[in-house]
């Protein structure tokens, strides 16, 4: 099974992808993390994300076994992932990492399940399920601000809400693979529903999925329960 999940920055795509391959035993690939990894070469060598072919050799560069690296999640390694994201030799680059990824999950596993912005419309267009989250830009900064305070890093609040601004923008507007839902993709809106009801109804959709036989979905621990409300789901044309 594979499945596709794309959305803006701090809505939750990566608590889902981390929560459907629990349940449904899935190798799981942040893809936002190669364009980070590209992004920690590019500063690392002196760059700040604006020279395509000096992005584009850091993309060749990266390794897999790179992306376990905390200070990838950075928030300056972050804006700078966004800025080199948008170099189509960077994507053509990474495009080959995640259907490798997407083609041949992790041994043991029943698919793979990759988070993004461009997953269920440019690298997995024929996923078997694909959701798009979306959230007001308010409450994905709350999120955003309460994983910096978890994890100790040091901001600024009205920096992280500008950065978070340009991101949404420029992953939007860019030419190459710009931040959309799939036509067929599940719009889940996380404006009003927790982390949880995200999954739930999540879980519910992926079984129900005409593209996922019974046999093909393992659950391997959870319950489904009817508490996510605000849900817009687009079926398959
Ligand atoms: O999801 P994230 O914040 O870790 O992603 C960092 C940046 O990487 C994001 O702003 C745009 C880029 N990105 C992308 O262009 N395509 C993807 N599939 C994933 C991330």
């Amino acid at each position: 099974m594979i499945i596709a999940i794309d959305g803006p920055a701090a809505v939750g795509t990566g608590t889902l992808a981390r929560g459907l391959a629990a349940r449904f035993n899935l190798g799981h690939l942040d893809s936002g993390l190669l364009y980070r990894a590209v992004a920690a070469r590019v500063l690392a060598g002196g760059g700040g994300g604006h020279d395509p072919d000096q992005a584009a050799g850091a993309a060749r560069a990266v390794a897999m076994t790179e992306l376990a690296e905390p200070a990838l999640r950075r928030e300056d390694v972050g804006r700078v992932a966004s800025m080199v994201a948008v170099h189509p030799a960077v994507r053509q680059v990474l495009l080959g990492r995640q259907r490798d990824f997407a083609r041949r999950p992790p041994a043991g596993t029943d698919g793979a399940v990759l988070d993004g912005r461009d997953i269920g419309t440019v690298v997995l267009p024929d996923a078997d399920v694909k959701f798009f989250l979306t959230g007001s830009l308010d409450v994905r900064l709350v999120r955003r601000v309460k994983e910096l305070r978890a994890r100790g890093e040091p901001f600024i609040q009205a920096r992280v809400e500008q950065d978070m601004r340009e991101r949404d923008q420029r992953d939007r507007s860019r030419a190459a693979a710009p931040l959309a839902a799939a036509t067929d993709a599940h719009v889940i809106d996380t404006t009003e529903i927790d982390a949880e009801a995200v999954l739930e109804t999540a879980c519910r959709l992926v079984r129900s999925s005409p593209r996922i036989s019974r046999t093909k979905v393992r659950r391997k621990s959870g319950a489904p329960s009817d508490t996510a409300q605000k849900v817009r789901s687009q079926e398959s044309p």
